[in-house]
């Protein structure tokens, strides 16, 4: 199986007294007691990195720390992605995507609509996203809250029939696709240039999908960029994407982030696909997210 290790760091820094608590249910865990305004030493990471294999999306309560703090702590997992849409990144550190609905003299200060259809970040680029983190600034007093789908369990508990219809196959996945769909799309979403086109050129990834690093299969298509499965009749397709979602997304297979303030949440897209609930629009949300890349699927 290829590796796909953390960036190794040898930090001399003082051990941090954390917990690592399960939440009830078979996905996420909360971290209690570390804070990540201070190096990590390697043994603290590898508690971490484990937390984080072991329960797919980590939950860092009551955490401060700047942009270039939460930039350091997220290379200690691999290399950063640059978001697309490069007029939602924030000023100075372009590795941070900004995902927010709020609209400062006529101008959006982040992505509004980001996370409206279930997906795995970046599964559109060739090297899908490892894992995501998204610290909170700014949270409404109702809704905002994000949902988690674990795909190992989708694929486990898939009946076999759908299992013998997708294993072996590939799926295509678009970023732009549904890029323009959506209430309120245009103001958030500028028309693409051709280089960022070239960026976001579509690719296929497998339907069952190999965690590099703990060897589990999982599904991996989402309604928000997989377009069609290669070799099938468009309405075959289509109807079978539309069942794995369904299968996918059954309430005792998804975890509800109701988020606290100052939380860091980060998850892994090779395990889970997410969905971002919204809030009512005059209710301020920001949240600023780095995002690692992953290994090539296979
Ligand atoms: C995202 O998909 O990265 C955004 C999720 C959220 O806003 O809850």
């Amino acid at each position: 199986m290829p590796a796909a290790s953390p960036v190794s760091s040898a930090i001399n820094a003082a051990s941090q007294a954390f917990d690592v608590r399960p939440l009830e249910g078979k996905v996420g865990a909360e971290i209690v007691g570390l804070d990540l305004s201070r190096p990590l030493n390697d043994a603290d990471f590898a508690r971490v990195h484990q937390a984080h294999l072991d329960y797919h999306v980590v939950i860092f309560r009551d955490q401060h720390i700047t942009p270039q703090q939460q930039i350091d702590f997220s290379r200690r997992f691999g290399i950063l992605q640059i978001h697309v849409l490069k007029q939602f990144l924030l000023a100075n550190h372009p590795e941070i995507f900004i995902v927010s609905n709020i609209v400062e003299n006529g101008q959006p200060v982040g992505l509004g609509d980001a996370g409206k259809y279930w997906h795995s970040d970046l599964s559109y680029k060739e090297l899908p996203s490892l894992g995501s983190m998204l610290y909170a600034q700014e949270l409404p007093s109702e809704g905002g809250d994000t949902l988690f789908a674990d795909m190992h369990r989708a694929w486990d508990t898939l009946p076999q029939a759908l299992r013998d219809a997708v294993e072996g196959k590939v799926a295509v996945h678009s970023y732009t696709a549904r890029y323009a769909e959506g209430k309120n799309a245009a103001s958030w979403r500028p028309t693409l240039t051709g280089e960022q086109l070239s960026q976001v050129a579509e690719v296929t990834h497998p339907v069952v999908r190999t965690h590099p690093e703990t060897g589990r299969k999982g599904l991996f298509v989402s309604e928000g960029f997989t377009t069609r499965i290669v070799g099938l009749p468009e309405d075959e397709s289509r109807a079978l994407l539309d069942q794995l979602y369904a299968h996918s997304t059954r309430p005792e297979n998804v975890y509800r982030h109701h988020w606290q303030p100052d939380d860091l949440v980060f998850w892994d897209n090779r395990s889970l696909i997410h969905l971002a609930t919204g809030c009512p629009p005059e209710l301020r949300r920001k949240l600023l997210r780095t995002t690692i890349q992953g290994d090539a699927s296979f």
